[in-house]
């Protein structure tokens, strides 16, 4: 069949003015009156729909279109005519339209506006919605952007394993995989929370790889940030120490900002129209903007003139909350901001101890509305001194001795960071809840489908 996609004809309707189509979408609306009726087929090639207009003369079953619901799916066949006059700049008049797939009243998604708690209850129909159709195009644009990022530069696509034997950040919030058959591997096997070691051990490899896939973690955060089930793109590179390890997570965010918002205007005009106002001028100036950089130790000093307006009091050693997060990035610096040099009690043990024996060479990407985007860190690569962090964190090195060869074998300074996808989305579509930018979310207590 010779079919056009509506996102062709919004490309350049003037190419198909006047000739005969065939476009087959599922029908949005429809409004009919005695001879004409109005309808809008929307085809998933586009976020825009496209206007049909139905009219008795042409259509000998024009009575019985007219009763169409809402998400029938349609093969038309009709001419584009160009109205530049009226409202919407062209229209197909159909000649005959074919009822591929009925969709009856009980349809869930009528024309009204459902509330997207409703929405998660009917995953398997959310994606024909405006918002949530447009959450995941951007998903999709935003991960062939990461992807191309790192492809143009020569990073080499690392696929490491879903199923792991290592507790990759030691925090013991991983899911265990059983088998039917008892001891499967011969030991404990798990989902993994990062592929960061295992990037390591390619990143001595190839110099420069990345990661992009799901991770897992059994946290019981019930937070709108925190999902059981989500994706991370970690990046990892030789030679090259935390200042380097932030440069490259701020020329990948812009790079992948500036991708998305070319890919996808249509989706990210609807999100400032109904999501956040103001949604395209904070990503045009996140993109223009220089990130701020500041030591833990620093972000403390700042957020002391903040103290009464906090649940929990930021004093040094302990861990920054959401509400210093979001205060450091909201209100003192405006712009996402990089927070360095954490307390070593509060990171993970494969981090770079500094020389004032307190902190580590870790870096978190803070922005507005998200709060924590990046984790990352300069890796220990002194054998002696991560052989002693593991012990004293209770640790046996002799699990990681594999993790400790690529200290003992040509090992270098070298860093990475963990971005999570889904929080980047967020940040994207201002869509508060992480729930509403995965397609199928797993989230504690939760997994439908
Ligand atoms: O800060 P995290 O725990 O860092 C790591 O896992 C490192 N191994 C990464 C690395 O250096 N290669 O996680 C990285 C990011 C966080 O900044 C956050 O954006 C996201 O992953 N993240 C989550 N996203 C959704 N739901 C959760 N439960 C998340 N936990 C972390
Ligand atoms: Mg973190």
């Amino acid at each position: 069949m010779d079919r056009t996609e509506i996102r062709e004809i919004h490309a350049e309707p003037a190419r198909y003015a006047g000739k005969a189509l065939t476009v087959c979408g599922w029908l949005r609306t429809l409004r009919g009156s005695k001879r004409v009726a109005f309808a809008e087929l929307n085809d998933g090639s586009a976020f825009r729909s496209l206007q049909l207009v139905l009219a008795e003369e042409r259509l000998p079953d024009f009575a019985a279109l007219c009763g169409l619901g809402a998400g029938t799916a349609l093969r038309v066949r009709g001419s584009l005519v160009l109205t530049p006059q009226a409202g919407q700049p062209y229209e197909l008049h159909a000649d005959e339209m074919i009822v591929e797939g009925e969709c009856g009243p009980d349809y869930p998604l009528q024309k009204k506006r459902h509330s997207l708690e409703f929405l998660r209850s009917i995953g398997h129909l959310r994606p024909r919605t405006n918002t949530i159709g447009a959450a995941l195009r951007v998903r999709s644009a935003a991960a062939w952007a990461i992807h191309s990022y790192f492809q143009e530069r020569g990073f080499v696509c690392a696929h490491t394993p879903i199923i792991t034997c290592a507790d990759a950040e030691g925090a013991g919030e991983m899911f265990r995989v059983h088998s039917s058959s008892e001891n499967f591997f011969g030991k404990p096997a798990y989902l993994t929370v990062s592929g960061q070691l295992q990037g390591e051990a390619m990143a001595m490899a190839y110099g420069k790889i990345y990661t992009f896939g799901p991770t897992f973690r059994a946290e019981r955060s019930h937070t709108q940030r925190h999902a059981a089930e989500f994706w991370m793109v970690e990046p990892e590179i030789a030679f090259a120490d935390l200042a380097d390890d932030m440069d490259l997570a701020e020329d990948m965010l812009k790079h992948v900002l500036a991708a998305v918002m070319d890919r996808c205007p249509e989706e990210l005009a609807f999100f400032d129209k109904f999501i956040e106002p103001g949604l395209l001028k904070r990503l045009r100036r996140v993109r223009d903007s220089e990130f701020a950089r500041v030591s833990y130790t620093g972000a403390i000093r700042l957020l002391e003139p903040y103290r009464d307006e906090f649940e929990y009091p930021a004093i040094w050693g302990a861990d920054l909350q959401t509400e210093h997060e979001r205060c450091l990035s909201e209100k003192i610096f405006g712009v996402p901001v990089f927070v360095t040099d954490y307390p070593k009690e509060i990171k993970a043990f494969y981090m770079r101890q500094n020389d004032d024996g307190k902190t580590v060479a870790a870096m978190d990407l803070l922005v507005p509305g998200v709060g924590e985007l990046i984790g990352g860190s300069q890796r220990e690569e002194r054998l002696p001194l991560l052989e002693a962090r593991i012990r004293e964190l209770g640790g046996d090195p002799a699990q990681y001795s594999w993790y400790l060869d690529l200290r003992r074998f040509g090992g270098c300074r070298h860093c990475g960071f963990g971005l999570g996808f889904e929080r980047l989305l967020m940040y994207l579509t201002g869509i508060s809840n992480i729930r509403d930018v995965i397609p199928f979310p797993r989230t504690a207590g939760s997994a439908l489908f």
